[in-house]
């Protein structure tokens, strides 16, 4: 697939490094914002075109531009980070720029080239590395492509935005909480068979919200959706995977069956543990299991995993049909590790399977 030379147009407004470190102090997730973007258009007998670096500015769209009114949109989501020497190491890029173009496939848009994905992406990096926060923190990198095409009949649109904008950011949750607790919905569902759940569309996220507003109203800081056909067997949280640890050393997670997204965060924590000989095994468990496993001590440890929230124990669980803690409800000792193995090899501090970490060039 050809693609265009990406034109670098260095934004003059840039930040001073005064007004970079003071946003730079406690940058949270998702509120603060780089000075560039990286775009590019695509358009029905042209392919893409007009692929540049530019500051970061509002879109001019169109009202009947397709992603307002039939949520033809997808995203990624990854992380640049501080390596040793100066270096900035990107986690598995390759990963999410496939998994991208399976959710454009999935959501009937255009597919962009790995090479034009990750030249975008390290463009970007490169312009905004000063954003970089230092010691645990990262930027977090948000590839988009949405409908920009203004027409109203509901099919594939002929024009698309491409996108890339970049976050500096701490933890996910606030005051980076050891353990989080989960509201098990079971009658909101956020993806069936045949539909999108396996793509990384906005839509997805769109239909986990009113789940997740009732976790919040239940004191719960994320919700864990069920199957959609038996409400009974647990799938993912609203933006993690999660795993179960068992007390005889088996690992165990729900499997890719279409419903859930293809975590790469999932996948590397698989492949981790296979290495090192623990059983782990990709399949359904069911939300009452859960309850017992917990309640007899059989589970010891569950943990959720993504991009955005790295590794995180789960404590607590609440549903109608009562609530349990999973070990002491703080998080346990193999989630810590698997965590901070994790983090090190991102950070170029563990060495982890070859070419899971690629270096930005200058
Ligand atoms: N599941 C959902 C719904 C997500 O939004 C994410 C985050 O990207 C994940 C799982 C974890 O995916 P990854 O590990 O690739 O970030
Ligand atoms: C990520 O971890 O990258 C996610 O997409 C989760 C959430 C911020 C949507």
């Amino acid at each position: 697939m050809l693609h265009p030379t990406l034109e670098v147009l260095p934004n003059p407004e840039s930040r001073s490094t005064e007004e970079r470190e003071k946003l730079l102090v406690d940058p949270g997730f998702g509120r603060v914002f780089t000075d560039h973007m990286a775009v590019a258009i695509w358009t029905r007998g042209q392919g893409w075109h007009s692929a540049a670096l530019t500051a970061r500015k509002p879109f001019v769209l169109d009202p009947a531009a397709g992603v307002l009114h039939y949520a033809q949109e997808i995203f990624e989501g990854m992380k640049a980070y501080r390596a040793q020497h100066g270096a900035i190491n990107l986690f598995r890029p390759e990963q999410n720029a496939r998994r991208f173009n399976a959710s454009a496939r999935r959501m009937a848009m255009p597919e962009i080239s790995e090479e034009m994905f990750l030249e975008a992406v390290e463009t970007l990096v490169r312009a905004d590395r000063d954003w970089i926060p230092d010691g645990e923190g990262s930027l977090y990198l948000r590839p988009f492509m949405f409908a920009s095409e203004a027409f109203l009949g509901v099919r594939p649109a002929e024009e698309f935005t491409f996108c890339v904008i970049a976050s500096p950011a701490g933890a996910y949750f606030k005051g980076g909480k050891s353990a989080v607790s989960l509201w098990v919905s079971d009658h909101l569902n956020r993806a069936g068979p045949g539909g999108t759940g396996a793509a990384k569309c906005g839509g997805n996220y769109a239909a986990s919200l009113a789940a997740q507003a009732e976790a919040y109203e239940q004191g719960c800081d994320q919700v864990v959706f069920l199957d959609a056909v038996e409400h009974r067997w647990v799938d993912e949280l609203g933006g993690m995977n999660l795993f179960f640890v068992f007390d005889d050393g088996r690992v165990a997670t729900p499997p890719l069956e279409g419903t859930i997204l293809p975590g790469i965060t999932r996948a590397s924590i698989i492949e981790l543990l296979r290495r090192r000989g623990v059983e782990v095994n990709e399949e359904s468990y069911a939300i009452d299991q859960w309850q017992a496993d917990a309640r007899s001590g059989r589970l010891s440890e569950a943990f959720a995993c993504g991009t955005a929230a790295v590794v995180t124990a789960v404590g607590r669980v609440k549903g109608r049909s009562g609530d349990w803690t999973i070990g002491n409800g703080d998080g346990g000792t193999f989630t810590a590790a698997i965590r901070n193995e994790l983090i090190g090899i991102q950070r170029g501090l563990v060495e982890g399977p070859d070419g899971w970490v690629r270096q930005v060039r200058r």
